[in-house]
């Protein structure tokens, strides 16, 4: 039976909170990871212990009260960051330690003024330090996405021979193709003997806005892992937003693949990151946005008052967005000017409405959305007799 479940491990909390202005304190960190916990994610990197005194203090806060999901911490390949790492996850559960070094010829040139041989031992010492300490281990492969293949199979067979239960593939830069994300962990599956002894995970920026597309490319082409942001927050452009992906998966679930993730909270949660990072998402953001279940033109509200499936695709209940918006301007048409004010409590003829219709347009022109008390002033003045008792 293939194995079709797909992990969420959320760095909202590490690569997220790498953004600038988003720094959070303990508290609001550990309040974000209870709810991540409740949210249903598998993995919680909650930081990156060396970097700085609060980051320790609050993985090993988060390590000391998250009962389900898996806790991690960050590191380099160094010893120290190991070491560090393993100390601020001691009372974890299940605790697991991320380290790993850059594989591609920029990073090992560029950063490491090193060569493939000496990062290949880098790699592998550091998965074996890591073991000492817990049996999780997740490696770490930067810059994966510009790595020539064959070196990079080279490395996942020797962390997974040092003990790495999770292979990370991180396109660090945001320079894949979907293709290209997709055939690499191809490659990996094809070329590295013994592959099936770990878990390959995605780990996708999106430079280029393409990391929701490369993750999922990933996966349908045998990862098992998604590393995600709520909100798609983290480094420059970001990284894969959690609720894209898990969406993704759900909807399309003729391809089979399931998490664990309860989707009806997805909406609360964005927002609590919203308010807590003080970065506010986009309207348009897919499954999040404020716009994301408003229909505005004549023709889509047309067709979604018949329908709501003709331009939903999605029950906005499932991801805990309330409900769907019928937003008046002026390019609604006549049925969602009707509609409105059956809520609001009147009854028009065709006629009425079409005399209606010609004021509603004049005050949409002037402004960029008709509000109820609009309505209600055009309904009493038109016709107050309408009203429904
Ligand atoms: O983008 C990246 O490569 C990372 C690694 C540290 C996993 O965030
Ligand atoms: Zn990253």
């Amino acid at each position: 039976m293939p194995n079709n479940r797909v992990y969420i491990f959320d760095t909202t909390l590490r690569d997220g909170e790498q953004v600038p202005g988003c720094k959070l304190n303990t508290k609001e960190k550990i309040e974000l990871a209870l709810q991540l916990e409740e949210l249903g994610v598998d993995i919680i990197e909650a930081g990156f212990p060396i970097s700085s005194p609060g980051d320790f203090e609050s993985v090993k806060q988060i390590a000391a009260i998250v009962k389900d999901a898996q806790v991690c911490g960050l590191s380099r390949a160094v010893q120290k960051d190991i070491e560090v790492a393993a100390e601020a996850l001691k009372l974890a559960r299940n605790p697991r330690i991320h380290t790993g070094i850059g594989t591609s010829d920029l990073h090992i040139r560029a950063k490491f003024n090193s060569t493939r041989e000496e990062i290949l031992e880098r790699a592998i010492q550091c998965v074996k330090w890591a073991r000492n300490f817990v049996d999780n281990v997740e490696f770490y492969a930067e810059d994966a996405g510009r790595t020539d293949n064959d070196y990079l199979a080279r490395v996942i067979e020797a962390v997974i021979k040092a003990g790495a239960t999770t292979v990370n593939i991180p396109d660090t830069t945001g320079y894949c193709l979907p293709h290209q994300y997709g055939e690499k962990i191809a490659y990996l599956i094809n070329n590295v003997p013994n592959i099936d002894k770990a878990i390959i995970s995605c780990h996708c920026h999106n430079d280029l806005g393409l990391a929701t597309a490369n993750s999922i490319s990933g996966v349908l082409n045998g990862a098992r892992q998604i590393e995600c942001t709520i909100n798609g927050l983290g480094e420059r452009a970001g990284n894969t937003s959690l609720e894209e992906v898990v969406m993704i998966l759900k909807q399309h679930h003729t391809l089979g693949y399931h998490t664990n993730i309860k989707t009806e909270l997805l909406n609360p949660i964005s927002q609590t990151v919203a308010d807590t990072m003080r970065m506010p998402v986009q309207a348009n953001k897919a499954i999040v946005g404020s716009n994301a279940f408003s229909h505005s033109s004549g023709i889509h509200q047309d067709g979604f008052l018949k329908d709501a499936l003709c331009y939903e695709i999605i029950k906005p209940e499932d991801v805990g967005a309330g409900g769907s918006k019928i937003v008046l301007t002026a390019r609604s048409g006549r049925s969602a000017l009707a509609h409105r004010f059956r809520k609001l409590g009147y009854e028009f003829t065709r006629n009425d409405i079409d005399k209606l219709y010609e004021q509603f347009v004049k005050i949409a022109d002037s402004k960029k959305e008709v509000e109820d008390t609009d309505l209600l002033g055009m309904a009493t003045q038109y016709k107050p007799e309408a009203v429904i008792a």
